[in-house]
């Protein structure tokens, strides 16, 4: 980052962190591009082009297995990738680092490799109403095989979490609760560390999914003492296909493997396996060394940036969103938390999201429409699904300007 970006008071100045981002200087049909879709995937800046590409120029080769300079230059820079993940949110040891595809593979290892060996029939696994697709389906596979049960905490009309009904529903039955951070459908942001406490005051360990707070927040786990975090390298301004699964070392050390292949065992014989150390255990296969090097190079830049400013300049967005949208006329925002992270969903009187999302197009918006892989939430709702707009730090006032005028638009026409 050009240092003339962040300034002495600590702010920064977005138009200039704008232009380290290519792709914010393109057109989409016609008009310069409004990216207001940062919780499907943000935007990547320069230096995370620049360090992917000089990876592949000057080093690759596979890692942990050559004992050749190049293999050892790339193992390096592979597991500084994991170093500066760790420092990144504040792990003890880069041992409870794991690489994973993203989140949606975190929650997989964990609600299979956990469901293996602790859940059995009669138990329960505690998730919420808010929970994306990924926070349900792989508890339903672990359920199947084991007879385990899910309890779902349910939301108000605001689109938060119902702590009385996460009190009650979290009884000697439940054996982990599942929760999200940030929804990525609402924008809620959880009270993540009061569940961890609850849940450990019954013994029973928490993996949060943090797909939607990474990019927003600054996320410390042994401050909220997760059991489980995970994330994912492309919301967060890295490359897609890596993520990142933190568990408790104790945890890990007893959960079975994931995946097996290569990488992962000690010795192998016809008649039994010895499995590799953390982290190793559960990282079968040659990874995605761009993707590690590329992970770290984003955490880098973000807490260069720093998590406390990118958070209080991502609050006015929302509120300036959340005032102007709510000024047009039959539009309704889904999701009015108290706490909320940078997304805006909405509907808008007599339209479809749809409709709304494809005019947008026509105008340059990329905004995301639909059930945002949350079909629950929306039945609770009881609506198809909304528009919605995500921001992240590299959007300004006129982004959000320009979304208003879009959506009048659309309006009137689709009325
Ligand atoms: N889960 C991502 C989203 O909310 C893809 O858009």
């Amino acid at each position: 980052m050009s240092e003339t970006i962040l300034k002495p008071d600590t702010t920064f100045d977005v138009e200039e962190l704008r232009k380290e981002f290519p792709l914010l200087s393109t057109e989409m049909n016609g008009h310069p591009i409004v990216f207001l879709d940062s919780a499907a995937s943000s935007q990547k800046p320069q230096v995370l082009i620049d360090s992917i590409d000089h990876y592949y120029k000057n080093l690759h080769a596979n890692v942990h297995r050559g004992v050749y300079q190049l293999s050892q230059e790339a193992t390096h820079a592979h597991e500084e990738g994991r170093k500066r993940i760790q420092k990144f949110i504040n792990a003890g040891s880069d041992k409870e680092i794991i690489f994973v595809r993203g989140t949606t593979e975190g929650i997989n290892l964990v609600a299979s490799s956990f469901g293996r060996k602790y859940l059995k029939e009669g138990d329960e696994v505690l998730i919420s109403a808010m929970e994306h697709h990924s926070n349900i389906v792989p508890w339903q596979l672990a359920c199947e095989q084991s007879g385990a049960q899910i309890k779902v905490i349910p939301v108000n009309d605001e689109g938060e979490l119902i702590m009385e009904e996460f009190d009650r529903l979290l009884t000697e039955k439940t054996k982990i609760v599942s929760v999200v951070h940030v929804s990525n459908a609402l924008g809620t942001i959880n009270p993540v560390k009061e569940i961890i406490e609850k849940a450990h005051a019954k013994g029973v360990p928490v993996l949060v999914d943090g797909a939607q707070s990474i990019p927003h927040m600054k996320v410390d786990v042994q401050d909220l003492d997760a059991d489980f975090y995970t994330f994912s390298g492309h919301k967060m301004f890295g490359p897609t296909g890596i993520g990142i699964l933190y568990g408790k070392e104790k945890w890990l050390n007893e959960m079975p493997p994931y995946h097996g292949g290569g990488e992962m065992i000690k010795t192998v014989t016809f008649e039994k396996t010895t499995y590799n150390e953390l982290p190793f255990k559960f990282e079968a296969g040659t990874p995605d060394i761009e993707g590690s090097i590329g992970i770290g190079v984003a955490a880098e830049y973000i807490e260069k940036i720093g998590q406390e400013n990118i958070a209080r300049y991502e609050h006015e967005l929302l509120e300036y969103a959340t005032e102007q949208l709510s000024q047009i006329e039959g539009l309704r925002i889904v999701g009015t938390a108290k706490n909320k992270a940078s997304v805006v969903s909405f509907l808008i009187d007599g339209t479809h999201p749809y409709d709304v999302g494809t005019i947008l197009d026509k105008l340059g918006i990329a905004v995301r429409t639909g059930h945002h892989c949350t079909q629950p939430l929306m039945d609770r709702f009881g609506i198809p699904g909304t528009v919605r707009a995500s921001f992240a730090f590299y959007n300004n006032k006129a982004d959000i300007d320009r979304l208003v005028e879009g959506v009048k638009r659309a309006a009137k026409m689709l009325r």
